[in-house]
C-alpha cells in the first residue's frame, strides 16, 4: 500500500523525490504542514529493515554482517571495489580477526610467503563490504611521485596529479600495498605521517596542502619477510623495513598456506576436473616440498598459486608429467628440480 501527498494526493512508495521535485519542498517542511503524514509505505519500511537500510548523516548504508563483525557499507556499487570471487575460500577465524581490525581502523600488515593468498584475502574481503580498493605493487619499486603525487603540464596548464596515497585517503579506499618491503626505505618515509591513528598527509610538492583520510580511508600492507630483511633468500631486492615503520602497524598478521583441506578446496574451486583425491595429493606433495625448503634442503618453495597453475594445467593437457614441467619444474634450479621430482613421483608414481 502506497502513501498519499498530503498537498497534493500524489501516490507513491516514497515521497521524497516527489516533494523535491513537484512541492520544492524538504521532508521537514513538509512533516510541519502534515504532521504526523508518513512519507515512505508500510511494503518500503518493512523492504527497508529487512535490508538493513539505515539512513544517517552519511547517506543510505546498509547493515552487513561479514563472519560476525558488523559493518555499515555503502549501497551503490562503488567503483574500485574487487569483484566478488565466489570461488574464493576463507579462513574465517583469521578473516574475522582482519576484519576487526579494519573496523577499528588499525593499520594493518600481513605477513607470509609468496602465494598464500594476502592480497587476495584482502580484496576478497573489500568485494563483500563493498569497499574500493586502491592497490599497489611496491616489489617493482615505487617512486615518491607515484606515491604522493607530481605536477603535470597538460595543455599548457599546470596541475597536480594525485598519487595513491592521497586518493584512497580522500575516496575511503582501503590502500593495498603489496610488496611493502620491496619499498625503498627513504619513500616508505613518508608513508610515516599517515600511519597514525586518523593521520593527516602533507604534500609539500602541492604547496603544503594538507589531505584529510576520509573515514574510510584504511592502509593493508603485505610483505613476504617480517621487515629484518629476506631470511630465506628466496625474494630478490627486500629491503630492511625502518624498526620505528613496523612499529606503527597496530596489527601484524602472520600468514602461512591453508590448512590442507581448505588449500585442497581452492584447488579443486579453481580447476574444477581436477578430482578430489588428486587435490588432496597434490597439497599432500605442497606441503612436502614446504618442509624440504624449512629444513634447507632446497630453495625454492610451493605456494597456492604454484598448486593453482599445477592443477589448471593438468586439467588443460590430461597429462600430469606435462602440466608438472610446465606450471612447476621448468622454473627451477637444477638441484631443486631433483629434489621436487622425487617428491612428486613418491606421491604421485603411478600418474608419471
Ligand atoms: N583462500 C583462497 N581461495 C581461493 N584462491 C586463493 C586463496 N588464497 C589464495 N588463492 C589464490 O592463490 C593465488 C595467490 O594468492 P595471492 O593473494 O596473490 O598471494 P600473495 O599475495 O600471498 O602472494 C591467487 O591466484 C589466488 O586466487
Ligand atoms: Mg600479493
Amino acid at each position: 500500500m502506497e502513501v498519499y501527498c498530503g498537498l497534493c494526493g500524489e501516490k507513491s512508495h516514497q515521497l521524497f523525490s516527489h516533494l523535491r521535485e513537484v512541492h520544492e519542498m524538504r521532508p521537514e517542511k513538509y512533516q510541519e504542514r502534515c504532521p504526523g503524514a508518513p512519507l515512505i509505505s508500510e511494503d518500503l519500511a518493512a523492504y527497508i529493515r529487512e535490508q538493513r537500510i539505515v539512513a544517517s548523516d552519511k547517506g543510505l548504508k546498509k547493515k552487513t554482517e561479514l563472519f560476525g563483525v558488523e559493518f555499515l557499507t555503502d549501497i551503490l556499487p562503488g567503483e574500485l571495489v574487487p569483484e566478488v570471487d565466489e570461488c574464493y575460500v576463507f579462513d574465517e577465524g583469521l578473516a574475522r580477526q582482519i576484519l576487526i581490525s579494519l573496523r577499528e581502523g588499525e593499520k594493518i600488515l600481513l605477513v607470509g610467503p609468496t602465494g598464500c593468498g594476502k592480497s587476495t584475502l584482502v580484496e576478497q574481503l573489500a568485494a563483500r563490504l563493498n569497499w574500493p580498493v586502491v592497490r599497489v605493487a611496491a616489489s617493482g619499486g615505487v617512486t615518491e611521485s607515484d606515491l604522493l603525487g607530481e605536477w603535470t603540464v597538460q595543455d599548457g596548464e599546470t596541475t597536480y596529479n594525485y598519487g595513491f596515497l592521497p586518493r584512497a585517503m580522500k575516496m575511503g579506499a582501503i590502500c593495498l600495498i603489496d610488496e611493502i618491503d620491496g619499498i625503498e626505505p627513504s619513500v616508505a618515509f613518508s608513508i610515516h605521517q599517515v600511519m597514525e591513528a586518523r593521520g593527516k598527509l602533507v604534500l609539500l610538492q602541492n604547496g603544503g596542502e594538507i589531505i584529510e583520510p576520509h573515514e574510510n580511508f584504511r592502509l593493508v600492507t603485505t610483505a613476504n619477510s617480517l621487515g629484518h630483511g629476506d631470511e630465506t633468500g628466496l625474494y630478490a631486492g627486500i629491503k630492511v623495513l625502518n624498526a620505528a615503520f613496523l612499529d606503527r602497524f597496530a596489527s601484524v598478521f602472520e600468514m602461512s598456506y591453508m590448512p590442507p583441506p581448505l588449500e585442497a578446496q581452492i584447488v579443486r574451486n579453481r580447476a574444477p576436473s581436477c578430482t578430489k583425491a588428486m587435490a588432496r595429493t597434490l597439497v599432500k606433495v605442497a606441503t612436502d616440498v614446504r618442509k624440504a625448503r624449512e629444513e634447507d634442503q632446497i630453495f625454492c618453495t610451493f605456494s597456492t598459486r604454484r598448486l593453482i597453475e599445477l592443477a589448471r594445467k593438468y586439467s588443460q593437457l590430461g597429462e600430469f608429467s606435462a602440466a608438472l614441467q610446465l606450471a612447476v619444474l621448468s622454473r627451477l634450479q637444477q638441484s631443486d628440480r631433483q629434489v621436487v621430482s622425487e617428491i612428486f613421483q613418491r606421491h604421485l608414481g603411478d600418474v608419471l
